[in-house]
């Protein structure tokens, strides 16, 4: 069955366009002024814009921290869920092996877990946190499987390597022109000023972002960016949060290195202030790097308007406040660290920063899906409204109003960091490759995610 998107308005990072688009089957087949309905059904979707299926490049819709599985409040069936409802259509999860693991046994373990449950289609970072011949040998396998990106730490004693470590993996990576993400914060760092908080009795979540200020974080950055250029790796900072870690970028930019940076809406919307809200409430907002000053605000979104920042994913990684932040009421390093963000990324970025006047829809459309499709392996099958790509389509009506809460949410966790936010423009509805799939912010077919296999192109 062919269906045609009749009277909306095309988007890409190029410009808009009042266009017609017919999809047949999976993909997009027809792109065109007044196209004519012939055999489709045809769909009026006047007033609303056509934008290319949104990507989140960073959830942990599945989490193992280095010590086995920890059960994160959401899994492969919530999170996609909610995911697609509000118009992600593809999620690069981050996929990391326990210790002593193979990375081939994660990836078996990732595609169990995604298979069948997932409504938005999906493909993963590997994550590599350990170093040894046999991961090394695994880097190239892993192209071979379809997995183009991997994901390092600095951070985090159960998944930090060495510097040497990162050092050679990224020559293996550079090798078949792969990306390579990295949590950037000193991991030694951390732990001392953990170590200084608990032993003096700082025990409240006011703690936590003291424990890694800005420098802890722009430390790694710097560090990370010298060994990038002396392995001559293109790389890509992960949640990147700070002023100080921006200046790093660009100073290595300078040098003619290629950097990618992702920066997270709890970045541009939210701040340090939250630590201290009653009730241990400031649990909620344990996530690393922690939310920062308004002044790094102001740079991150000055960068993502000046285009320093290349893209904008979530780090969706969901505790349930009862229960699960509560582990660290008595301790705030106990705290699980992490936020969910998933399902509230398009409605943010569309109300704080397009409505707002920061950036353009086109530049949206670039933050959450074309640039992020093009630096991960997946455009033009992704990210891009064309013929021959997807038919991943988000019919975006931009007069909605809305007010984000915990109570109507669909990310299965007790809270959301927005409660109680405004928010203006929606997903209408949502084509997953040529499915509508989503209507009005409920999923109507659930489970039509499939995995992405991704191929480097080399010209
Ligand atoms: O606090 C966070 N961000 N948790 C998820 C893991 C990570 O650091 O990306
Ligand atoms: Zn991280
Ligand atoms: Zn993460």
């Amino acid at each position: 069955m062919s269906i045609l998107l009749k009277g909306g308005v095309v988007v890409s990072v190029h410009g808009r366009r009042q266009v017609d688009v017919r999809i047949n089957g999976e993909k997009i087949v027809e792109v065109g002024t007044n196209l004519k309905a012939k055999d489709s059904v045809e769909e009026d979707v006047s007033g609303c814009f056509l934008l290319p299926g949104f990507i989140d490049a960073h959830t942990h819709l599945e989490l193992n921290n280095g010590k086995g599985s920890m059960g994160t409040a959401d899994n492969f069936y919530t999170g996609s869920k909610a995911a697609v409802a509000k118009g992600t259509t593809a999620v690069i999860d981050m996929a990391t092996p326990s210790k002593g693991s193979s990375l081939k046994e994660c990836l078996a373990t990732w595609n169990h877990l995604a298979s069948g449950n997932s409504s938005c289609d999906y493909t993963y970072h590997m994550s590599i946190i350990e170093w040894n011949p046999s991961i090394k040998k695994e880097i190239r396998e892993m192209l071979e499987a379809g997995i183009t990106s991997f994901k390092m730490y600095m951070a985090y004693d159960n998944l930090r390597t060495t510097d040497g470590e990162i050092f050679e993996a990224m020559r293996e990576i550079q090798k078949y022109q792969g990306m390579l993400g990295i949590h950037c914060e000193n991991g030694d760092m951390v732990n001392e000023m953990i170590a200084k908080f608990v032993a003096e009795g700082k025990l409240s979540p006011h703690y936590h972002p003291l424990t890694r200020p800005d420098s802890v974080e722009a430390e790694a950055v710097e560090r990370y960016l010298m060994i990038a250029d002396l392995a001559d790796l293109p790389v890509n900072i992960v949640h990147l949060s700070t002023k100080r870690s921006l200046e790093a970028v660009k100073r290595a930019r300078a040098h003619n290195q290629k950097v990618y940076v992702e920066t997270c809406p709890q970045y541009l919307v939210l701040d340090d202030h939250l630590y201290d809200e009653p009730d241990f409430e400031g649990a909620k907002y344990v996530c690393s790097p922690p939310l920062r000053s308004i002044s790094d605000q102001n740079a991150l979104w000055e960068g993502v308007i000046n285009g320093q920042v290349n893209t904008i994913s979530t780090d969706h990684c969901s505790f349930d406040f009862d229960g699960q932040k509560t582990i660290g009421k008595d301790d705030f390093s106990k705290i699980p660290n992490g936020m969910p963000g998933v399902e509230t990324r398009p409605e943010l970025i569309y109300t704080y920063g397009v409505t707002t006047g920061k950036i353009s829809l086109e530049r949206m459309v670039g933050l959450l899906s074309e640039d992020i499709a093009k630096q991960f392996a997946l455009y033009p099958q992704k990210g891009v409204i064309q013929v021959g790509s997807d038919a991943d389509i988000v019919v975006w009506d931009p007069q909605t109003v809305g007010v984000i809460s915990a109570t109507t949410q669909l990310q299965n966790v007790d809270y959301t960091p927005y409660d109680g936010m405004q928010t203006k423009g929606s997903a209408k509805s949502v084509y997953l490759r040529g499915q509508k799939v989503a209507e009005q912010g409920q999923v109507i077919v659930e489970n039509q995610g499939k995995f992405i296999f991704r191929e480097i192109v080399t010209n």
